[in-house]
């Protein structure tokens, strides 16, 4: 299973690669407009630099004709370098685009996936992966899970090597449930890298492991123990 960082944000990021095993980040113009830079190459580079050439960078288009998008992600990749996905919205341009861009060696993710079939076209089109959006379906009391659930379904039942990067997510149940349905990749806040792991139990335990520790060694570590 791939943990993907749906971010912007250097610092964040750095973080994240730091201590977490990430795959790569991802963006959208919601995430990089948050970063209010006036310089969009740099960031991408900035970007690229933190996470090393060989994880993932999925960019998205703001284009909205085949052609332009094509343009838009062959200038992308430039600047990108390294593993470079362009994200591409489903729409019948955004189809036109994918199987040119496939034509061309460029790796594509439809993204704004909602439905099954959206997914299905936009594999057959040649997308590495679809980016089905999993709280934004969950708000309309549509049910996310389910909706990943069958398109990893089908894409098995159909023998089709695309894979499901499941975005949208506000919580840690929802990240485990399409784990459990067998999405393959997530992509999530980097706060919610931290929520993952988080639980009361785990630092009490360690809490008391420490106590215990100190009452018979003091502060020595095990390290100390072993010299
Ligand atoms: O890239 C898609 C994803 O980031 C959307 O997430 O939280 O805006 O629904 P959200």
């Amino acid at each position: 299973m791939q943990y993907i960082i749906d971010s912007a944000d250097t610092k964040a990021i750095k973080r994240c690669v730091e201590f977490f095993p990430v795959a790569g980040v991802t963006t959208n113009p919601t995430i990089i407009s948050r970063e209010h830079s006036s310089d969009f190459k740099g960031l991408i580079s900035e970007i690229r630099s933190i996470i090393g050439p060989d994880r993932m960078l999925h960019i998205q288009t703001t284009s909205d004709i085949a052609e332009d998008i094509v343009a838009e992600a062959v200038e992308l990749k430039k600047i990108a370098g390294g593993d470079f996905y362009i994200k591409v919205p489903v729409s019948a341009e955004g189809l036109k685009a994918i199987q040119v861009l496939k034509g061309m060696g460029i790796k594509v993710t439809a993204t704004a996936i909602f439905t099954q079939q959206q997914a299905m076209l936009a594999a057959l089109a040649g997308a590495d992966y679809v980016a089905p959006y999993i709280n934004r379906l969950d708000n309309i009391v549509s049910d996310g899970v389910h909706v990943v659930e069958e398109i990893v379904q089908l894409f098995q039942k159909h023998d089709i090597p695309t894979k499901v990067l499941a975005a949208s997510f506000k919580n840690v149940e929802q990240v485990h449930k399409v784990a459990m349905v067998g999405c393959p990749a997530v992509t999530i806040n980097p706060e919610l890298f931290d929520q993952l792991i988080y639980h009361p139990l785990t630092l009490y335990a360690v809490d008391a492991f420490t106590a215990d520790w100190e009452m018979v060694y003091g502060d020595k570590k095990v390290i100390d123990l072993l010299k």
